[in-house]
């Protein structure tokens, strides 16, 4: 690490550095490269300001409310909107709610666990509202738990005031909803008490707080675009503690480019209408073992006469089964094309077997990687990585599997620059294209709109021509899953042009 100071800034890369793993440390983020600079502005100021150096710094925020709030206003990317992601609300309403309705469930428990200044919680009691007047004051209504790690989000929450970029083309098919509580001024929008103080808004560390009080209690949590800006490690472990707090056979939502990089023993997931979320497993579930995959139930026709993928590489493939490929360079013909071939067949057929060929063993390697990604377990994977890579051409298969591992140790950039390679290998590998559009998307969003076009457009023809080479990098995901989420992203892109 090199000490010298950050361009045009008063502070070194190693006390920035150092600010960083402390924010990670407390919070669990891991502040995107976009944000950089705004965090070392914002550092220099206070330093200078407070006369500190950052080892003093560190200590006086953990100990200074006023500090810490600005601290951690300054690394959460607080961005949020009523009814955002439209589609989870719809499947509310259509779907969960008059389902618990039908079994009884009078007052359902709902939990926005990372709700910034609030909008996702006031747009769920819009909604719950909404539908009880349709009733003529009868159904289902909700206790609201509502949190956020940042104090300056949850005043403004408290306070009730928005301004016009609360409300966007995403979410206008709801905001209706919200028009009885509304006093428009000038500049703002207020939202009315009665609709926020039914909500309980409290300041909850997911990473750090005790949530053991809340265990077992939510029928529903959304937990949106939240860890996106964390470490898979760290994205597992909070995972783990809100898992707890789901009743089981309770729904959790995360925003729909965080539902790949996301797996759980205790969770299904599951698909209405192309829309995909999580449900906790109930006991029945957990004690017969079963691992049902409504992915592939639902779009059979996307996965070929083959039929049921299975979720976990590790039922069909037994870890004494991975041979060490080495000394092969330059001795065997290495075929990227054979390898595909094998590891998706092999995915899809415990009993496939082919071993006299050395591009067998480089599909058991790569499967073996995706396991151990699946299993957490990335320091494993990229060591397997550095060990087989050198043995094979440059291919795309192995850029892919570099940039997921970058992607989900919180690298964006490194990650896109590894899909990039992956194209310049084989153009037409449209996972690597999926991904490369969603690490472009928040800097480059134009480039991004265009590459979810392309990548639409090739994954519409591997569909076309029945085509299942890549699925064993999809990790129980379907070809289909990956076009709606192309088609979903370059929509919004579009919009979000038009809504400056
Ligand atoms: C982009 S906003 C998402 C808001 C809303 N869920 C949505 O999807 O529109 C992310 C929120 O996560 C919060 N956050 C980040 N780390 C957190 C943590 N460790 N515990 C609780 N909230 C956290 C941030 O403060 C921020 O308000």
């Amino acid at each position: 690490m090199n000490d010298s100071p950050s361009a045009g800034f008063s502070i070194s890369e190693g006390a920035f550095q150092k600010a960083l793993r402390a924010v990670e440390i407390e919070s669990g983020i891991r502040l995107p490269d976009s944000n950089r600079r705004t965090l070392i502005s914002f550092l220099a100021g206070r330093l200078t300001a407070l006369d500190m150096d950052m080892e003093r710094y560190l200590r006086h925020v953990w100990r200074n409310r006023a500090e810490y709030a600005a601290l951690i206003d300054a690394v959460t990317i607080n961005e949020t909107y009523f009814f955002r992601e439209e589609k989870h609300f719809r499947i509310l309403k259509n779907h969960l709610l008059p389902q618990w309705d039908r079994k009884g469930i009078q007052y359902f428990h709902f939990w926005s666990a990372a709700c910034s200044s609030g909008e996702e919680a006031i747009s769920l009691n819009a909604m719950i509202h909404g539908m009880r007047k349709e009733k003529g004051g009868r159904g289902i209504r909700a206790s609201i738990l509502a949190s956020d790690i940042n104090p300056h989000s949850l005043a403004l929450f408290t306070r009730g005031i928005y301004t016009r970029n609360a409300f966007r083309k995403d979410g206008s098919a709801f905001n209706g909803l919200l028009e009885p509580y509304l006093r428009r001024e000038t500049h703002s929008v207020i939202i009315d008490d009665s609709l926020r103080k039914e909500i309980d808004i409290q300041k909850i560390n997911l990473f750090r707080d005790d949530l053991s009080e809340l265990k077992e209690r939510f029928h529903l949590i959304f937990l949106r675009n939240t860890l996106i800006y964390m470490s898979l490690e760290i994205r597992g472990e909070i995972l783990d503690r809100v898992v707890k707090t789901l009743r089981p056979d309770g729904y959790l939502f995360l925003s729909a480019s965080e539902i790949p990089l996301i797996s759980h023993p205790l969770l299904e997931l599951e698909q209405v209408q192309n829309t995909y979320f999580f449900r906790k497993k109930n006991p029945e579930e957990l004690r017969q073992g079963v691992n049902p995959n409504p992915i592939c139930e639902v779009v059979p026709s996307d996965l070929g006469e083959t039929g049921a993928i299975p979720l976990s590489i590790e039922r069909v493939l037994p870890k004494k089964e991975i041979p060490f490929a080495g000394e092969v360079r330059g001795k065997y013909p290495i075929d990227t094309e054979k390898i595909l071939f094998y590891a998706s067949q092999r995915l899809n057929n415990r009993l496939f077997t082919a071993q006299q060929d050395i591009n067998f063993s480089f599909a058991l390697q790569f499967l073996h990687i995706i396991w151990l990604i699946r299993e957490n377990r990335y320091a494993d994977g990229r060591d397997l990585m550095e060990l087989i890579d050198p043995l094979l051409p440059k291919n795309e298969i192995s850029c892919y599997l570099w940039g997921y591992l970058e992607l989900v140790r919180g690298n964006p950039q490194k990650a896109g620059f590894r899909f990039s390679e992956a194209l310049q290998c084989n153009s037409g590998c449209w996972p690597a294209r999926f991904y490369r559009a969603n690490t472009l998307r928040d800097e480059y969003p134009r480039i991004a709109e265009r590459e979810y076009e392309t990548c639409g457009r090739d994954i519409c023809s591997y569909i076309d021509q029945n085509q299942y080479y890549y699925q064993f990098l999809l990790e129980g995901f379907n070809a289909k899953y990956f076009l709606d989420m192309c088609r979903e992203w370059q929509k919004r892109l579009k919009e979000d042009r038009r809504w400056p």
